[in-house]
């Protein structure tokens, strides 16, 4: 047998059936607890996993997508409220126990809510707009994402809370089949406790991460399984990866005819990937133009980044 052929054969078709991600393979899930309004303005919590970014770059707004049961408390909800706060639990056998708890299907709000072991407190919204009701944030959280479900995207401001939800269904946001929802949610707030703060603005290393637990989840119709956190590793990038001096020099003279980099801007920026390299150009373009500047030095470009670097602590 050839050897390609046996290789493949390392691999065996396994069917595609419901909830594929945790019936037909192995796929690594965040684990978080959804914060709602109820009607009576309490805040409810449901267990979630499927919940990624969507808009990351390039739009007006940062989005999150959740996929959701449309007979859950968390769906109906959103649909009546648009708002919701997405908690990332950190790695306790306690916490993690206690999202299994409010992950099972058919508790009320009030049942599940109880005698629940996290603590809610305001979030930003609140603390901002004190006159409007918004869900409170779990304080044992690492990091809190406050959002507001983008209902103008696929057409679904009109979607409702129903009894049994009958065709046509949307594609992509709303009630999408007769057990499913989708929400496109905008992320208002990215809220993170203090130390993992400081880890992103000053620089990560290998001991200040949030510890963050794996879920596989719910497999052998008995257990969720998830896999406890270990310290993250870092792998540098190839050096051979770097652009010449020559690359930067030739594409930054083509920017602009007005606007020109000396040898010493171009050779800080060099480690920006090539893919990368006109954005940063236009970036650096744009700035001169702002402050009249006519031949950008290193000097500039660290005033770039030292500008760009502040932006991101304002925001
Ligand atoms: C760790 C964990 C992750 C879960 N992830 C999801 C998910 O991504 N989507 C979903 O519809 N249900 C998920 N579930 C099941 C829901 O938590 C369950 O339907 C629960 O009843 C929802 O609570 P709620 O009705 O208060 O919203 C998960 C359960 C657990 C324990």
């Amino acid at each position: 047998m050839n050897k390609q052929i046996k290789e493949f054969n390392d691999f065996k078709n396994i069917r595609i059936v419901d909830n594929f991600y945790q019936t037909s393979s192995f796929f690594p899930m965040p684990t978080t607890l959804i914060g709602t309004l109820c009607d009576n303005d309490m805040t409810s919590l449901g267990s979630y996993s499927l919940c990624f970014p969507y808009y990351i770059a390039g739009k007006d707004s940062y989005a999150m997508l959740l996929c959701c049961r449309n007979s859950s408390n968390t769906c109906k909800n959103i649909l009546k409220t648009g708002k919701c706060t997405i908690n990332f639990i950190p790695d306790k056998k306690k916490y993690f126990k206690e999202a299994v708890r409010l992950g099972y299907p058919g508790d009320t709000p009030e049942e599940k809510m109880k005698n629940c072991m996290f603590t809610l407190v305001d979030g930003k919204r609140t603390r901002d707009n004190e006159s409007e009701k918004y869900p409170k944030i779990v304080k044992e959280a690492f990091q809190v994402f406050e959002c507001t479900w983008m209902n103008e995207l696929d057409n679904a401001t009109s979607d409702t809370v129903q009894d049994e939800y009958l065709p046509p269904y949307h594609d992509f946001n709303g009630i999408t089949s007769m057990y499913g929802a989708h929400f496109i949610l905008k992320i208002d707030n990215i809220l993170l406790k203090s130390k993992y703060h400081k880890s992103i603005l000053e620089g990560v290393t290998k001991s200040n991460f949030p510890s963050v637990p794996v879920d596989y989840g719910y497999r052998d119709s008995k257990n969720f399984w998830y896999t406890r956190f270990i310290k993250p590793i870092d792998e540098p990038i190839p050096k051979n990866k770097e652009i010449s001096l020559d690359t930067v020099k030739y594409a930054s003279s083509r920017m602009d005819t007005d606007i020109k980099f000396t040898d010493e801007a171009c050779l800080s920026l060099i480690k920006v990937p090539r893919v990368f390299l006109n954005i940063v150009l236009k970036s650096c373009i744009a700035w001169a133009k702002e402050n009249d500047v006519k031949l950008i030095t290193a000097e500039h470009i660290k005033i770039i980044n030292d500008k760009r670097n502040k932006d991101k602590k304002v925001k």
